[in-house]
């Protein structure tokens, strides 16, 4: 199983970058609950204080390139993909070499599309179950729906992220999952941990159909 987590960093000189609010816990919670299951799992894990869980083979990395080209080394080999990671949609179109310096008036950053890695592996999809996380901030249901078919996973795992309790940061999340043939579940505010085991119990289901027909 192939875990992400944590955001992306997008360098804009050697001391700031551009960021999220993501923390890991979610997909940490994931990768831990996978392993205690029993898999092989590896969890690609962008800047974060978390330690790694028991029995996880960790990767490193910063940017969403990096995060990309780690994901893409890891895809052949993988039965799943449960992609909770905040990656960042844009980064600097140039990292300066030097601390910007600051001067009077306004600084205007120029930014490029990082590439979509959930839908590259959509593209690439063979046997893999991909799952997707959408953090939304309103229109929840559409925007989740969109992804999943933009994105050809198996099903999605939508976040409120606006709402207290759920999302970034926090240790329970409260989410809707979407699947591809159209059925959505609501699920009630619970830990990240016994979510992890909810998301993982449809991994499972999945992979048993598939190997019983
Ligand atoms: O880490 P925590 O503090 O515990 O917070 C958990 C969380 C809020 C980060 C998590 O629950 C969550 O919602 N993760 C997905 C965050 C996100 O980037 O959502 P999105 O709707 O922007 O992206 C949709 C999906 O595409 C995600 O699975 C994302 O990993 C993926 N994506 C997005 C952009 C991109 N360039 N490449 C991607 O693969």
């Amino acid at each position: 199983i192939l875990v992400t987590a944590a955001g992306t960093e997008e360098p804009l000189d050697p001391v700031r970058y551009l960021g999220n609010r993501s923390t890991g816990r979610m997909g940490f919670a994931v990768a831990a609950e996978a392993a205690r299951r029993g898999a092989q799992v590896v969890l690609i894990a962008g800047p974060t204080h978390l330690v790694t869980p028991a029995g996880v083979r960790r990767v490193d990395v910063r940017s969403a390139r990096d995060m990309y080209a780690a994901v893409c080394a890891a895809y052949d080999g993988v039965d799943a993909v449960i992609k909770a990671a905040a990656v960042a949609d844009y980064r600097p179109v140039e990292t300066a070499a030097h601390k910007i310096k600051k001067s009077d008036g306004e600084l205007t950053l120029a930014l490029t599309r990082n590439p979509d890695i959930l839908y590259e592996l959509g593209q690439k999809k063979r046997h893999q179950i991909l799952v997707g996380f959408a953090a939304e901030t309103q229109n929840v249901a559409d925007y989740a729906r969109g992804k999943l078919a933009t994105k050809n996973l198996d099903f999605i795992v939508a976040n409120n992220v606006a709402e207290k309790d759920a999302g970034f940061g926090v240790s329970t999340n409260h989410v809707q999952i979407f699947y591809a043939d159209g059925r959505a579940e609501d699920h009630p505010l619970m830990p990240k941990a016994k979510l992890a085991g909810v998301i993982l119990d449809r991994v499972e289901a999945i992979l048993k159909q598939r190997t019983v027909t």
